[in-house]
């Protein structure tokens, strides 16, 4: 009962259990985690906690409050204490060669999480967990062209953090997609900084330079800001949903709470489940010397205020860690 093996190498050192059953000692990950900027986010962390104690690892999350200089700083930390592995979810692309490295230097295998850095760094990590944002932002100018039909459209765009890799590649997906159709034309594209009050603030501003009435659609590069905008459109006597179609990008629950009431139209889903594929890419990497692709991608679905299974999602995702 309980007696430890010595026996073994100490990255595959197992415990007896009671029954006698051999179990794999868990490994400890420090998590570099942005913040908790959106209601994604936060669903993130803890599915990156459930994971963890499914697997019977370890987990020491270090909020970064969307700080890089904070993420530097406690990936340093996680170095000195010796951890198995980092994951890092980057607040931004570029700044990360030298603490990077110094993971590298000391034998630390990092896996990104939801978001790239320049690809010039690309030896410094195992792999990363991300979906393809360029085809999310496709698949909402896609399904905004379609919505269109062939009538013309005035589109605002609230974009997430400046310097994020999903910030530059879901603009780059829809721009390519919007530009296919003549009617569709941006006129306005602003931060929001991934935060529904930002996103309140910025649709504001809009309203206020070229008219509620002239905007036909709003595409966010997440669900918080959108819901931020939405409430900015019903307190300036707007439909959205209706008079404006709003597209964006997570599908986190109170999305699904906004299409059941048709103020909003369609949404892309982001699993919040980075940590699951990471923690298994970790554990064969440092038990069997297995080596990951570089790119673990997560499925994008496209969800609509069409849909019938609406309710359903919306309960599974409250149950998920939301
Ligand atoms: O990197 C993923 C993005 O970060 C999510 O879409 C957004 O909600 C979060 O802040």
């Amino acid at each position: 009962m309980g007696i430890r093996s010595v026996m073994l190498p100490a990255a595959i050192a197992a415990t007896l259990c009671a029954g006698g059953v051999a179990r794999a000692e868990g490994l400890t990950v420090g998590f570099s985690q942005i913040g908790s900027e959106s209601g994604w986010r936060a669903a993130e962390t803890t599915v990156t906690r459930q994971e963890a104690k499914k697997n019977g690892d370890t987990v020491k999350i270090a909020d970064a409050q969307q700080k890089q200089e904070n993420q530097i700083k406690a990936i340093r930390s996680f170095i000195a204490q010796g951890v198995d592995g980092i994951f890092l979810a980057p607040v931004v692309a570029t700044g990360w060669t030298q603490v990077l490295t110094e993971a590298k230097d000391a034998k630390i295998p990092v896996i990104l999480l939801d978001r790239d850095i320049d690809p010039a760094d690309k030896a410094l990590y195992l792999t990363a967990v991300t979906s393809d944002s360029v085809h999310e932002g496709q698949v909402a100018g896609d399904w905004l062209v379609k919505a269109v039909g062939s009538k013309p459209c005035n589109v605002v765009e609230i974009e997430g953090t400046v310097g994020a890799s999903v910030a530059a590649n879901r603009k780059k997906g829809f721009d390519d997609a919007v530009a296919k159709d003549p009617n569709i034309k941006i006129i306005r594209s602003e931060t929001g900084d991934f935060t529904r009050s930002q996103g309140k603030q910025v649709m504001e501003s809009f309203i206020k330079s070229v008219g509620g009435k002239n905007i036909c659609a709003v595409y966010a590069h997440n669900d918080d800001m959108m819901i931020g905008a939405i409430q900015a459109m019903k307190e300036a006597g707007l439909k959205p949903g209706q008079d404006i179609l709003t597209v964006s990008v997570d599908s986190v629950p109170d999305m699904f709470k906004a299409m059941m009431a048709h103020e909003a139209n369609a949404t892309v889903e982001l699993t919040p489940d980075m940590a699951g594929p990471a923690f298994q890419a970790l554990n064969a990497y440092k038990k069997s010397g297995t080596v990951p692709p570089k790119w673990i991608e997560t499925k994008s679905t496209l969800h609509t205020s069409q849909d019938s299974d609406l309710q359903q999602i919306y309960d599974e995702k409250k149950n998920l860690g939301y």
